[in-house]
């Protein structure tokens, strides 16, 4: 695989926007709401990724693997950037506040053996977050018209599926042999329900209807989409690294 290039590591300029200030008072409170909410959370991913990148080293992860985690943690930073402007244009302010990172200390899976700790990793962050992030990020960007919101949309996904891609990469290389996959195939069933949970949980600013010009789905159409990912990217994805036998 290609090592992934670092170009995109600069700012993401946002456009004008008119149809922002066309909005309600309580839509565009909404839509601030959630991307405040979802700076934090980008730069408690870019944490995690920080944490990760020394751990996959020390298992001995391929240098492409190294290249994207070196990668995902300056992109994760600069979707947390990029959400606190969102937040900041969609309340009409222009001093930018950037939240504290959530807290998201990477989980232990108590396996005491690092290897497999380090694939689990890779598994549940990467290979099934990663990807419905992805799927989620497309939707999103394939409902707006706002130009803010396209072009939000679009520089994320851009960089999301490089995010999964570290974790496929890993599970696909010499790192991961055929003992490791039989113990991750049994935890892979228990990391897509968490995965999944969490992905179906209802945002607490935006309106179950969505705002789908600014490129927020319904509540109906978010569940559509993780399951979608599920079935059409993260299943086959397992069967082709030899987790989960071919239907
Ligand atoms: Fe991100
Ligand atoms: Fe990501």
């Amino acid at each position: 695989m290609r090592a992934p290039s670092r170009a995109h590591a600069n700012r993401i300029e946002l456009p004008d926007d008119a149809t922002i200030d066309l909005l309600a008072e309580p839509e565009r409170r909404a839509i601030a709401g959630h991307w405040f909410h979802r700076a934090s959370a980008e730069l408690g991913v870019a944490v995690a990724f920080e944490a990760f990148r020394p751990r996959l080293r020390d298992v001995g992860a391929a240098d492409v693997v190294l290249a994207l985690a070196d990668k995902a943690i300056d992109d994760e930073r600069r979707h947390g950037e990029l959400c606190a402007r969102l937040a900041a244009r969609y309340l009409g302010e222009t001093a930018v506040t950037v939240p504290e990172a959530r807290s998201t200390a990477l989980p232990d899976f108590g396996t005491g053996d690092e290897p497999t700790e380090i694939a689990l990793l890779a598994l549940g962050m990467c290979c099934i977050n990663e990807s419905v992030a992805s799927e989620w990020i497309r939707s999103c960007w394939q409902v707006a018209t706002s130009p803010a919101a396209v072009a939000a949309n679009k520089a994320h996904l851009q960089d999301e599926i490089d995010h999964a891609r570290l974790g496929w990469a890993h599970l696909a290389s010499a790192a991961v042999g055929p003992v490791l996959k039989r113990s991750l195939a049994a935890w892979a069933p228990r990391l897509l329900r968490v995965n999944v949970a969490e992905w179906k949980k209802r945002d607490a600013f935006l309106p179950a209807a969505g705002i789908p010009a600014h490129g927020h789905l319904s509540a109906v159409e978010q569940d559509d989409v993780v399951d979608a990912a599920v079935r059409d990217v993260v299943l086959p994805g397992l069967v082709h690294v030899g987790l989960v036998a071919p239907p």
